[in-house]
Protein backbone atom coordinates (compact mmCIF):
# COMPACT_ATOMS: atom_id res chain seq x y z
CA UNK A 1 0.00 0.00 0.00
CA UNK A 2 1.22 3.43 -1.10
CA UNK A 3 1.74 6.62 0.96
CA UNK A 4 -0.95 8.07 -0.50
CA UNK A 5 -3.57 5.45 0.34
CA UNK A 6 -2.32 5.13 3.84
CA UNK A 7 -2.48 8.80 4.57
CA UNK A 8 -6.03 9.05 3.23
CA UNK A 9 -6.99 6.08 5.61
CA UNK A 10 -5.06 7.83 8.39
CA UNK A 11 -7.03 11.24 7.81
CA UNK A 12 -10.38 9.16 7.74
CA UNK A 13 -9.33 7.31 10.40
CA UNK A 14 -8.57 10.73 12.34
CA UNK A 15 -11.85 12.61 11.53
CA UNK A 16 -13.57 9.29 12.86
CA UNK A 17 -12.19 9.58 16.52
CA UNK A 18 -12.95 12.96 16.32
CA UNK A 19 -16.44 12.54 15.78
CA UNK A 20 -16.71 15.18 12.62
CA UNK A 21 -19.55 14.72 11.22
CA UNK A 22 -19.67 15.66 7.83
CA UNK A 23 -16.86 15.23 5.09
CA UNK A 24 -17.21 15.70 1.63
CA UNK A 25 -14.05 13.03 -0.14
CA UNK A 26 -13.49 14.43 -3.78
CA UNK A 27 -12.41 11.56 -5.92
CA UNK A 28 -12.36 10.00 -9.50
CA UNK A 29 -12.65 6.83 -8.24
CA UNK A 30 -16.45 6.80 -6.10
CA UNK A 31 -15.88 2.82 -5.56
CA UNK A 32 -12.42 2.83 -4.47
CA UNK A 33 -13.33 5.54 -1.73
CA UNK A 34 -15.91 3.75 -0.62
CA UNK A 35 -13.63 0.51 -0.44
CA UNK A 36 -10.98 2.72 1.47
CA UNK A 37 -13.26 4.43 3.84
CA UNK A 38 -14.60 0.66 4.61
CA UNK A 39 -11.39 -0.68 4.89
CA UNK A 40 -10.36 1.99 7.20
CA UNK A 41 -13.00 0.47 9.90
CA UNK A 42 -10.49 -2.22 10.07
CA UNK A 43 -13.18 -4.69 9.87
CA UNK A 44 -15.56 -3.65 12.37
CA UNK A 45 -18.81 -5.34 10.74
CA UNK A 46 -20.84 -3.73 13.60
CA UNK A 47 -20.54 -0.16 12.11
CA UNK A 48 -23.79 0.37 9.89
CA UNK A 49 -22.47 1.55 6.03
CA UNK A 50 -25.90 3.09 4.34
CA UNK A 51 -25.42 4.61 0.89
CA UNK A 52 -27.83 7.25 -0.85
CA UNK A 53 -28.07 7.78 -4.79
CA UNK A 54 -30.63 9.14 -6.60
CA UNK A 55 -31.23 5.66 -8.15
CA UNK A 56 -31.40 3.46 -5.57
CA UNK A 57 -32.05 6.28 -2.11
CA UNK A 58 -31.08 4.42 0.42
CA UNK A 59 -29.51 1.21 0.85
CA UNK A 60 -27.77 -0.79 3.50
CA UNK A 61 -24.08 -1.97 2.22
CA UNK A 62 -23.11 -4.55 5.11
CA UNK A 63 -25.71 -6.42 7.19
CA UNK A 64 -25.83 -3.37 9.89
CA UNK A 65 -26.21 -1.23 7.47
CA UNK A 66 -29.34 -2.59 6.04
CA UNK A 67 -31.01 -3.28 9.19
CA UNK A 68 -30.29 0.44 10.10
CA UNK A 69 -32.23 1.57 6.94
CA UNK A 70 -34.74 -1.20 7.39
CA UNK A 71 -35.53 0.13 10.76
CA UNK A 72 -35.35 3.41 9.72
CA UNK A 73 -37.60 3.36 6.46
CA UNK A 74 -38.92 0.36 6.34
CA UNK A 75 -39.99 -0.63 2.75
CA UNK A 76 -39.75 2.93 1.45
CA UNK A 77 -36.00 3.03 1.34
CA UNK A 78 -35.62 3.09 -2.11
CA UNK A 79 -38.26 5.77 -3.10
CA UNK A 80 -36.57 8.52 -1.01
CA UNK A 81 -35.20 11.88 -2.90
CA UNK A 82 -32.38 13.47 -1.59
CA UNK A 83 -33.63 15.72 0.73
CA UNK A 84 -36.07 12.96 2.42
CA UNK A 85 -33.21 10.94 2.62
CA UNK A 86 -31.37 13.71 4.57
CA UNK A 87 -34.23 14.30 6.96
CA UNK A 88 -34.56 10.66 7.52
CA UNK A 89 -30.95 10.10 8.46
CA UNK A 90 -31.33 12.03 11.86
CA UNK A 91 -32.77 9.46 12.79
CA UNK A 92 -29.70 6.64 11.64
CA UNK A 93 -28.71 4.25 14.08
CA UNK A 94 -25.78 5.36 15.59
CA UNK A 95 -22.10 5.12 14.22
CA UNK A 96 -23.93 5.00 11.12
CA UNK A 97 -21.30 5.76 8.12
CA UNK A 98 -23.13 7.89 5.47
CA UNK A 99 -22.49 8.19 1.64
CA UNK A 100 -23.91 10.69 -0.06
CA UNK A 101 -23.09 10.10 -4.17
CA UNK A 102 -22.99 12.86 -6.44
CA UNK A 103 -23.80 15.33 -3.84
CA UNK A 104 -22.82 17.96 -6.40
CA UNK A 105 -25.79 17.50 -8.54
CA UNK A 106 -28.55 18.80 -6.30
CA UNK A 107 -26.51 20.62 -3.02
CA UNK A 108 -27.33 23.94 -4.21
CA UNK A 109 -31.27 23.10 -3.72
CA UNK A 110 -32.17 24.47 0.10
CA UNK A 111 -33.79 21.87 0.99
CA UNK A 112 -30.79 19.75 0.52
CA UNK A 113 -28.64 22.32 1.83
CA UNK A 114 -30.45 22.37 4.93
CA UNK A 115 -30.88 18.72 5.21
CA UNK A 116 -27.04 17.93 5.14
CA UNK A 117 -26.24 21.18 7.90
CA UNK A 118 -29.29 20.07 9.57
CA UNK A 119 -27.15 16.53 10.03
CA UNK A 120 -23.69 18.16 11.64
CA UNK A 121 -25.11 18.50 15.52
CA UNK A 122 -27.39 15.79 14.91
CA UNK A 123 -24.55 13.08 13.97
CA UNK A 124 -21.92 15.21 15.99
CA UNK A 125 -23.23 13.61 19.57
CA UNK A 126 -24.29 10.07 18.19
CA UNK A 127 -21.21 9.22 16.03
CA UNK A 128 -22.53 8.87 12.64
CA UNK A 129 -20.71 10.26 9.69
CA UNK A 130 -22.01 11.84 6.38
CA UNK A 131 -19.62 11.35 3.67
CA UNK A 132 -20.26 12.95 0.74
CA UNK A 133 -18.66 11.94 -2.45
CA UNK A 134 -17.86 14.20 -5.23
CA UNK A 135 -15.99 15.16 -8.34
CA UNK A 136 -12.58 16.05 -8.18
CA UNK A 137 -12.36 19.95 -7.91
CA UNK A 138 -16.19 19.99 -6.66
CA UNK A 139 -16.72 23.65 -4.56
CA UNK A 140 -19.07 23.16 -1.77
CA UNK A 141 -21.71 25.47 -1.47
CA UNK A 142 -20.94 28.68 0.16
CA UNK A 143 -23.19 27.91 3.18
CA UNK A 144 -21.44 24.65 4.20
CA UNK A 145 -17.95 25.44 3.16
CA UNK A 146 -17.28 26.18 7.12
CA UNK A 147 -18.99 22.44 8.63
CA UNK A 148 -17.48 20.04 6.13
CA UNK A 149 -14.42 18.70 5.67
CA UNK A 150 -13.25 18.10 2.21
CA UNK A 151 -10.75 15.17 1.89
CA UNK A 152 -8.93 14.97 -1.51
CA UNK A 153 -8.46 10.67 -2.29
CA UNK A 154 -5.32 11.33 -4.11
CA UNK A 155 -5.18 8.93 -7.08
CA UNK A 156 -2.71 6.24 -7.18
CA UNK A 157 1.06 6.48 -6.67
CA UNK A 158 3.99 5.40 -9.13
CA UNK A 159 4.86 2.78 -6.40
CA UNK A 160 1.33 1.78 -5.69
CA UNK A 161 0.79 1.35 -9.31
CA UNK A 162 4.17 -0.60 -9.48
CA UNK A 163 2.89 -2.94 -6.87
CA UNK A 164 -0.54 -3.26 -9.01
CA UNK A 165 1.69 -4.38 -11.85
CA UNK A 166 3.68 -7.12 -10.25
CA UNK A 167 0.68 -8.47 -8.92
CA UNK A 168 -1.69 -8.44 -12.03
CA UNK A 169 0.94 -10.57 -13.48
CA UNK A 170 1.15 -12.59 -10.82
CA UNK A 171 -2.39 -13.42 -10.99
CA UNK A 172 -2.23 -13.96 -14.71
CA UNK A 173 0.43 -16.64 -13.91
CA UNK A 174 3.08 -14.89 -15.80
CA UNK A 175 6.50 -14.47 -15.22
CA UNK A 176 7.74 -11.28 -13.45
CA UNK A 177 7.54 -8.50 -14.96
CA UNK A 178 11.39 -6.64 -16.07
CA UNK A 179 12.54 -3.01 -14.05
CA UNK A 180 11.88 -1.28 -17.20
CA UNK A 181 8.22 -3.06 -18.11
CA UNK A 182 7.22 -1.79 -14.88
CA UNK A 183 8.63 1.56 -14.90
CA UNK A 184 6.69 1.85 -18.62
CA UNK A 185 3.84 0.29 -17.46
CA UNK A 186 3.59 3.06 -14.59
CA UNK A 187 3.99 5.33 -17.15
CA UNK A 188 1.28 4.75 -18.93
CA UNK A 189 -1.26 3.92 -15.74
CA UNK A 190 -0.02 7.18 -13.52
CA UNK A 191 -3.21 9.38 -13.43
CA UNK A 192 -5.67 6.64 -13.75
CA UNK A 193 -7.97 5.91 -10.58
CA UNK A 194 -7.30 2.50 -9.02
CA UNK A 195 -10.62 0.95 -10.58
CA UNK A 196 -9.83 1.95 -14.65
CA UNK A 197 -6.01 1.29 -13.96
CA UNK A 198 -6.81 -2.04 -12.62
CA UNK A 199 -9.06 -2.87 -15.88
CA UNK A 200 -6.67 -1.66 -18.45
CA UNK A 201 -3.74 -3.14 -16.87
CA UNK A 202 -6.21 -6.55 -16.71
CA UNK A 203 -7.36 -6.03 -20.75
CA UNK A 204 -3.49 -5.26 -21.98
CA UNK A 205 -1.80 -8.24 -20.63
CA UNK A 206 -1.54 -11.31 -22.71
CA UNK A 207 0.49 -14.05 -22.85
CA UNK A 208 3.45 -11.69 -25.07
CA UNK A 209 3.70 -9.67 -22.38
CA UNK A 210 1.93 -6.12 -22.43
CA UNK A 211 0.38 -3.88 -24.98
CA UNK A 212 1.56 -0.53 -24.06
CA UNK A 213 -0.22 1.24 -26.79
CA UNK A 214 -3.65 -0.10 -25.31
CA UNK A 215 -2.20 1.00 -21.87
CA UNK A 216 -1.73 4.74 -23.16
CA UNK A 217 -5.01 4.50 -24.99
CA UNK A 218 -6.61 4.65 -22.18
CA UNK A 219 -5.07 7.16 -20.16
CA UNK A 220 -5.29 9.02 -23.46
CA UNK A 221 -9.25 9.01 -23.00
CA UNK A 222 -9.08 9.33 -18.96
CA UNK A 223 -7.56 12.66 -19.47
CA UNK A 224 -9.82 13.86 -22.22
CA UNK A 225 -12.72 13.66 -20.32
CA UNK A 226 -11.39 16.74 -18.30
CA UNK A 227 -12.73 19.54 -20.24
CA UNK A 228 -10.06 21.41 -21.69
CA UNK A 229 -6.89 18.66 -21.66
CA UNK A 230 -5.83 16.67 -24.38
CA UNK A 231 -2.89 14.23 -24.59
CA UNK A 232 -0.32 13.74 -27.19
CA UNK A 233 2.42 11.25 -26.87
CA UNK A 234 4.89 11.26 -30.15
CA UNK A 235 4.72 13.38 -33.23
CA UNK A 236 7.72 15.59 -34.38
CA UNK A 237 11.03 16.18 -32.49
CA UNK A 238 13.52 19.11 -32.49
CA UNK A 239 14.98 17.88 -35.51
CA UNK A 240 11.83 18.83 -38.01
CA UNK A 241 12.05 22.47 -36.51
CA UNK A 242 14.75 24.62 -38.77
CA UNK A 243 16.35 27.33 -36.93
CA UNK A 244 15.19 28.43 -33.13
CA UNK A 245 18.77 26.79 -32.63
CA UNK A 246 18.94 28.45 -29.01
CA UNK A 247 15.80 27.21 -27.13
CA UNK A 248 15.77 24.09 -28.49
CA UNK A 249 19.18 23.91 -27.21
CA UNK A 250 17.59 24.56 -24.12
CA UNK A 251 15.25 22.88 -23.49
CA UNK A 252 17.15 19.84 -24.49
CA UNK A 253 19.19 20.47 -20.94
CA UNK A 254 15.84 21.17 -19.41
CA UNK A 255 14.25 17.39 -20.77
CA UNK A 256 17.11 15.69 -20.22
CA UNK A 257 18.48 17.54 -17.07
CA UNK A 258 18.54 16.43 -13.25
CA UNK A 259 14.60 16.58 -12.02
CA UNK A 260 13.61 15.89 -15.57
CA UNK A 261 10.07 16.64 -16.07
CA UNK A 262 7.92 13.52 -16.38
CA UNK A 263 5.30 15.74 -18.66
CA UNK A 264 5.26 19.18 -20.82
CA UNK A 265 1.95 21.55 -20.47
CA UNK A 266 1.36 23.05 -23.45
CA UNK A 267 -0.85 26.23 -22.86
CA UNK A 268 -1.40 27.73 -26.45
CA UNK A 269 -1.59 31.28 -26.90
CA UNK A 270 -2.66 31.86 -23.41
CA UNK A 271 -2.94 35.83 -23.43
CA UNK A 272 -6.39 34.73 -24.60
CA UNK A 273 -7.41 32.92 -21.77
CA UNK A 274 -5.94 35.42 -19.52
CA UNK A 275 -6.56 38.64 -21.69
CA UNK A 276 -8.63 40.83 -18.78
CA UNK A 277 -7.23 39.36 -15.99
CA UNK A 278 -7.91 41.24 -12.95
CA UNK A 279 -10.33 43.70 -14.72
CA UNK A 280 -12.96 41.27 -15.77
CA UNK A 281 -15.85 41.77 -14.53
CA UNK A 282 -17.15 37.74 -13.30
CA UNK A 283 -13.71 37.81 -11.69
CA UNK A 284 -13.52 34.29 -13.40
CA UNK A 285 -10.07 35.08 -14.71
CA UNK A 286 -8.54 36.67 -12.05
CA UNK A 287 -9.61 33.77 -10.27
CA UNK A 288 -8.15 31.59 -12.54
CA UNK A 289 -4.82 33.31 -13.13
CA UNK A 290 -4.61 33.56 -9.08
CA UNK A 291 -4.95 29.54 -9.01
CA UNK A 292 -2.88 28.58 -11.47
CA UNK A 293 -0.08 30.49 -10.42
CA UNK A 294 -0.39 29.38 -7.01
CA UNK A 295 -0.93 26.08 -8.22
CA UNK A 296 2.84 26.68 -9.77
CA UNK A 297 4.33 28.25 -6.95
CA UNK A 298 3.18 25.63 -4.43
CA UNK A 299 4.91 22.77 -6.74
CA UNK A 300 7.67 25.05 -8.12
CA UNK A 301 6.89 24.18 -11.28
CA UNK A 302 8.71 25.22 -14.10
CA UNK A 303 8.25 27.14 -16.93
CA UNK A 304 8.55 28.93 -20.35
CA UNK A 305 7.16 31.93 -22.42
CA UNK A 306 7.40 32.00 -26.39
CA UNK A 307 6.43 35.30 -27.99
CA UNK A 308 6.38 35.53 -31.31
CA UNK A 309 4.29 37.15 -34.30
CA UNK A 310 2.36 33.88 -35.72
CA UNK A 311 3.80 31.29 -38.15
CA UNK A 312 7.18 31.55 -36.19
CA UNK A 313 7.64 28.18 -34.73
CA UNK A 314 6.19 28.78 -31.14
CA UNK A 315 3.69 26.04 -31.36
CA UNK A 316 5.84 23.94 -33.08
CA UNK A 317 8.99 24.04 -30.27
CA UNK A 318 6.69 23.61 -27.83
CA UNK A 319 4.63 20.44 -29.46
CA UNK A 320 8.06 19.02 -30.37
CA UNK A 321 9.86 19.07 -27.10
CA UNK A 322 7.29 16.24 -25.47
CA UNK A 323 8.37 13.80 -28.31
CA UNK A 324 12.39 14.75 -28.21
CA UNK A 325 12.23 14.01 -24.56
CA UNK A 326 9.65 10.88 -24.93
CA UNK A 327 7.06 12.32 -22.75
CA UNK A 328 3.60 13.09 -22.92
CA UNK A 329 2.39 16.81 -23.54
CA UNK A 330 -0.78 17.46 -22.19
CA UNK A 331 -2.34 20.45 -23.86
CA UNK A 332 -4.20 22.78 -21.57
CA UNK A 333 -6.68 24.95 -23.08
CA UNK A 334 -7.57 27.18 -20.39
CA UNK A 335 -10.45 28.77 -22.68
CA UNK A 336 -12.00 25.25 -22.88
CA UNK A 337 -12.30 25.34 -19.01
CA UNK A 338 -13.61 28.89 -18.47
CA UNK A 339 -17.28 27.52 -18.22
CA UNK A 340 -20.08 29.88 -18.60
CA UNK A 341 -21.13 28.98 -14.84
CA UNK A 342 -19.95 31.09 -12.29
CA UNK A 343 -17.63 29.00 -10.08
CA UNK A 344 -17.33 26.07 -12.37
CA UNK A 345 -14.25 27.79 -14.35
CA UNK A 346 -12.46 26.95 -11.11
CA UNK A 347 -13.62 23.63 -10.78
CA UNK A 348 -12.66 22.37 -13.53
CA UNK A 349 -9.49 24.47 -13.45
CA UNK A 350 -8.79 22.70 -10.49
CA UNK A 351 -9.80 19.04 -11.48
CA UNK A 352 -7.67 19.85 -14.73
CA UNK A 353 -4.30 20.77 -12.05
CA UNK A 354 -5.26 17.64 -10.09
CA UNK A 355 -4.78 15.50 -13.46
CA UNK A 356 -1.67 16.81 -13.87
CA UNK A 357 -0.50 16.48 -10.43
CA UNK A 358 -1.31 13.03 -11.26
CA UNK A 359 0.31 12.56 -14.01
CA UNK A 360 3.99 14.41 -12.91
CA UNK A 361 4.21 13.57 -10.09
CA UNK A 362 5.52 16.84 -9.10
CA UNK A 363 7.55 17.47 -12.27
CA UNK A 364 5.94 19.46 -14.81
CA UNK A 365 7.29 21.69 -17.17
CA UNK A 366 4.67 24.11 -18.71
CA UNK A 367 5.30 26.02 -21.83
CA UNK A 368 3.07 28.67 -22.84
CA UNK A 369 3.18 30.82 -26.08
CA UNK A 370 1.65 34.39 -26.75
CA UNK A 371 1.63 36.47 -29.71
CA UNK A 372 1.03 39.77 -27.79
CA UNK A 373 3.46 41.27 -24.28
CA UNK A 374 0.58 43.69 -23.30
CA UNK A 375 -2.12 41.29 -22.30
CA UNK A 376 0.01 39.08 -20.35
CA UNK A 377 -0.64 39.59 -16.46
CA UNK A 378 3.54 40.24 -15.00
CA UNK A 379 2.92 38.35 -12.39
CA UNK A 380 1.86 35.21 -14.45
CA UNK A 381 5.17 35.88 -16.48
CA UNK A 382 7.45 35.81 -13.67
CA UNK A 383 6.14 32.49 -12.68
CA UNK A 384 7.04 30.91 -15.61
CA UNK A 385 10.59 30.62 -14.00
CA UNK A 386 12.95 29.75 -17.07
CA UNK A 387 12.56 32.44 -18.84
CA UNK A 388 10.61 34.51 -21.59
CA UNK A 389 11.89 33.98 -24.93
CA UNK A 390 11.30 35.85 -28.14
CA UNK A 391 10.74 34.25 -31.76
CA UNK A 392 11.79 36.62 -34.18
CA UNK A 393 11.43 35.83 -37.90
CA UNK A 394 13.53 33.44 -38.92
CA UNK A 395 16.97 34.59 -40.29
CA UNK A 396 18.21 33.71 -43.86
CA UNK A 397 19.95 30.56 -42.20
CA UNK A 398 16.71 29.86 -40.72
CA UNK A 399 15.01 29.86 -43.74
CA UNK A 400 17.34 27.57 -45.84
CA UNK A 401 17.35 24.63 -43.25
CA UNK A 402 13.54 25.53 -42.97
CA UNK A 403 12.92 24.78 -46.62
CA UNK A 404 15.20 21.99 -46.64
CA UNK A 405 12.75 20.13 -44.55
CA UNK A 406 9.82 20.67 -46.44
CA UNK A 407 11.53 20.38 -50.16
CA UNK A 408 11.95 16.88 -48.57
CA UNK A 409 8.87 16.31 -46.97
CA UNK A 410 6.56 17.05 -50.22
CA UNK A 411 9.21 15.91 -52.42
CA UNK A 412 9.31 19.41 -54.26
CA UNK A 413 12.34 20.94 -56.00
CA UNK A 414 13.76 23.85 -58.41
CA UNK A 415 14.34 27.62 -57.58
CA UNK A 416 13.61 29.12 -54.14
CA UNK A 417 10.99 32.35 -54.62
CA UNK A 418 12.43 35.85 -52.44
CA UNK A 419 11.48 35.23 -49.28
CA UNK A 420 12.69 38.15 -47.51
CA UNK A 421 10.60 38.47 -44.31
CA UNK A 422 8.81 34.88 -44.26
CA UNK A 423 8.06 32.78 -41.41
CA UNK A 424 8.77 29.09 -41.03
CA UNK A 425 4.82 28.55 -41.78
CA UNK A 426 4.42 30.33 -44.99
CA UNK A 427 7.72 28.59 -46.21
CA UNK A 428 5.93 25.66 -45.45
CA UNK A 429 3.52 26.32 -46.99
CA UNK A 430 4.52 27.20 -49.85
CA UNK A 431 6.29 23.65 -50.17
CA UNK A 432 2.68 21.87 -49.83
CA UNK A 433 0.89 24.20 -52.20
CA UNK A 434 3.30 23.23 -54.63
CA UNK A 435 2.87 19.81 -54.18
CA UNK A 436 -0.97 20.00 -54.05
CA UNK A 437 -1.38 21.78 -57.20
CA UNK A 438 1.98 20.81 -58.87
CA UNK A 439 3.47 24.21 -59.42
CA UNK A 440 6.80 25.57 -59.13
CA UNK A 441 7.71 26.47 -55.76
CA UNK A 442 7.47 30.55 -57.28
CA UNK A 443 4.32 29.90 -58.70
CA UNK A 444 3.13 28.69 -55.19
CA UNK A 445 4.62 31.87 -53.93
CA UNK A 446 2.40 33.53 -55.74
CA UNK A 447 -0.49 33.01 -53.01
CA UNK A 448 1.30 33.29 -49.90
CA UNK A 449 1.23 36.84 -48.89
CA UNK A 450 3.66 37.13 -45.76
CA UNK A 451 2.73 38.46 -42.78
CA UNK A 452 5.82 40.19 -42.13
CA UNK A 453 3.77 42.35 -44.86
CA UNK A 454 0.27 41.94 -43.82
CA UNK A 455 1.24 42.62 -40.40
CA UNK A 456 3.98 44.73 -40.59
CA UNK A 457 3.47 47.57 -38.18
CA UNK A 458 2.59 44.95 -35.24
CA UNK A 459 5.18 42.79 -35.98
CA UNK A 460 7.39 45.62 -35.39
CA UNK A 461 6.39 47.02 -32.57
CA UNK A 462 6.33 43.25 -30.93
CA UNK A 463 10.22 43.19 -31.74
CA UNK A 464 10.34 46.67 -30.27
CA UNK A 465 8.50 45.71 -27.25
CA UNK A 466 10.93 42.34 -27.02
CA UNK A 467 14.41 43.70 -27.76
CA UNK A 468 16.60 44.22 -24.36
CA UNK A 469 14.15 42.43 -22.49
CA UNK A 470 13.35 38.85 -23.52
CA UNK A 471 15.94 35.57 -24.62
CA UNK A 472 16.19 34.85 -27.96
CA UNK A 473 14.83 31.57 -29.68
CA UNK A 474 17.71 31.77 -32.26
CA UNK A 475 20.80 33.40 -30.98
CA UNK A 476 22.03 32.55 -27.27
CA UNK A 477 21.82 35.96 -24.94
CA UNK A 478 18.65 38.67 -24.85
CA UNK A 479 17.14 39.21 -28.12
CA UNK A 480 18.04 42.48 -29.99
CA UNK A 481 16.06 44.20 -32.72
CA UNK A 482 18.84 45.99 -34.49
CA UNK A 483 21.38 42.94 -34.36
CA UNK A 484 22.91 42.39 -37.75
CA UNK A 485 21.69 39.11 -38.71
CA UNK A 486 18.72 39.59 -37.44
CA UNK A 487 15.56 39.22 -40.32
CA UNK A 488 14.26 42.50 -41.46
CA UNK A 489 15.68 45.70 -40.42
CA UNK A 490 13.06 48.05 -39.33
CA UNK A 491 13.67 50.10 -42.60
CA UNK A 492 12.93 47.53 -44.94
CA UNK A 493 9.40 46.50 -42.20
CA UNK A 494 8.17 49.97 -43.31
CA UNK A 495 9.30 49.57 -46.76
CA UNK A 496 7.39 46.36 -47.24
CA UNK A 497 4.73 47.67 -45.80
CA UNK A 498 4.02 51.00 -47.63
CA UNK A 499 4.65 49.10 -51.10
N1 LIG B 1 11.22 27.01 -37.94
C1 LIG B 1 10.31 26.13 -38.39
N2 LIG B 1 10.67 24.88 -38.77
C2 LIG B 1 9.75 24.01 -39.21
N3 LIG B 1 8.43 24.28 -39.29
C3 LIG B 1 8.03 25.50 -38.95
C4 LIG B 1 8.94 26.49 -38.48
N4 LIG B 1 8.24 27.60 -38.18
C5 LIG B 1 6.94 27.32 -38.45
N5 LIG B 1 6.81 26.05 -38.91
C6 LIG B 1 5.55 25.37 -39.26
O1 LIG B 1 4.55 26.32 -39.54
C7 LIG B 1 3.32 26.01 -38.89
C8 LIG B 1 2.91 27.13 -37.97
O2 LIG B 1 3.88 27.30 -36.97
P1 LIG B 1 3.51 27.45 -35.44
O3 LIG B 1 4.58 26.84 -34.63
O4 LIG B 1 2.13 26.98 -35.21
O5 LIG B 1 3.57 29.02 -35.31
P2 LIG B 1 3.25 29.93 -34.04
O6 LIG B 1 4.53 30.64 -33.75
O7 LIG B 1 2.20 30.87 -34.52
O8 LIG B 1 2.79 29.07 -32.93
C9 LIG B 1 3.56 24.74 -38.14
O9 LIG B 1 3.01 23.69 -38.86
C10 LIG B 1 5.06 24.60 -38.07
O10 LIG B 1 5.43 23.28 -38.11
MG1 LIG C 1 0.89 28.99 -32.27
Amino acid sequence: MSRSTEEFRSVFKAARRAATPLIAVRTADPASTMAQVTASLNGKSEVPIVAWDILNGLAGRNEAGKAAVAKLVGENAGQLGPADALAAAQKIAKDTILFFLNPQRVWEQVDVLQGIWNLRDVFKTTGQMLVLITTPGAALPTELQSDVMVLDEPLPSAEELAALVRETFEAAELPDPSDETITRAVDALVGLAAFPAEQVLAMSLSKDGLDFERLWDRKRQAVEQTPGLTIWRGGETFDQVGGCENIKRFLDAVIHGEEAPRVIVFVDEIEKAFAGSGTDTSGVKTEMTGTMLSWMQDRNADGVIFIGPPGAAKSAVAKAAGATAGIPTVAFDLSAMQSSLVGGSGERLRSALQVVDAISQGRSLWIATCNSITSLPPELRRRFTLGTFFFDLPSADEREAIWSIYEQRWNVSGERPDDDGWTGAEIKECCRKAWRLKLSLRDSASYIVPVSRSAADQIEALRRQASGRFLGAAMSGVYCADEPGSVLSPKRLVRAAIE
